[in-house]
């Protein structure tokens, strides 16, 4: 019997800790924003990373027909024709540290229609854009992620 029970009370036990990780974690401010580690899972942010071809290839159609390329240039480099203009700059997407928002799959996709908030930034609204249109270039972003 208590070769039983205590496999159970140790497995209780992990779930317990476990817990406690993760309200640790989100009791120290925004996990997000501050740890990449976090958002770099293969799942992030609630929409998994989708890198099939086909995903990608529609994300990349999306991003050059809305005119994102402009600023953040074709490759995501940041360097777009505009880009010089613009202050602070367009993000290089391929570094992770770069993103003030968070770098997951569903918080580029929030970024998308929300903008950069403050005054001085120049990240537009795209609020024209679906959920699923969204997600689909926030794939395309994520796949350029530490290229
Ligand atoms: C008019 C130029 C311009 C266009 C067009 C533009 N962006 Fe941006 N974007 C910016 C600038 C500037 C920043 C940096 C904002 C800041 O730091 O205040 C930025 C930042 C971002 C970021 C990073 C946000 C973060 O967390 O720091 C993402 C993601 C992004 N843009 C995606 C897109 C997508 C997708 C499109 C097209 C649907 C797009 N942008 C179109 C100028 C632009």
């Amino acid at each position: 019997m208590g070769i039983l029970i205590r496999p159970a009370r140790l497995w209780c036990r992990s779930v317990i800790m476990a817990c406690m990780a993760i309200t640790l974690v989100y009791c120290q401010g925004q996990p997000a924003e501050t740890d990449p580690e976090i958002q770099n899972g293969s799942s992030s942010g609630g929409i998994a990373v989708d890198t099939s071809p086909e995903t990608i290839a529609a994300g990349q159609d999306l991003y050059m027909e809305n005119g994102c390329g402009v600023c953040h240039g074709r490759d995501g480099s940041g360097k777009g024709p505009l880009a010089h203009t613009i202050e602070p700059p367009p993000r290089d997407y391929r570094d992770p540290s770069a993103y003030k928002q968070g770098t997951s799959v569903a918080e580029i996709a929030d970024t998308i229609a929300a903008g950069v908030g403050g005054a001085s930034s120049k990240m537009p609204q795209y609020l024209h854009l679906s959920e699923s249109e969204r997600t689909l270039i926030a794939q395309y972003i994520v796949s350029l992620q530490h290229q």
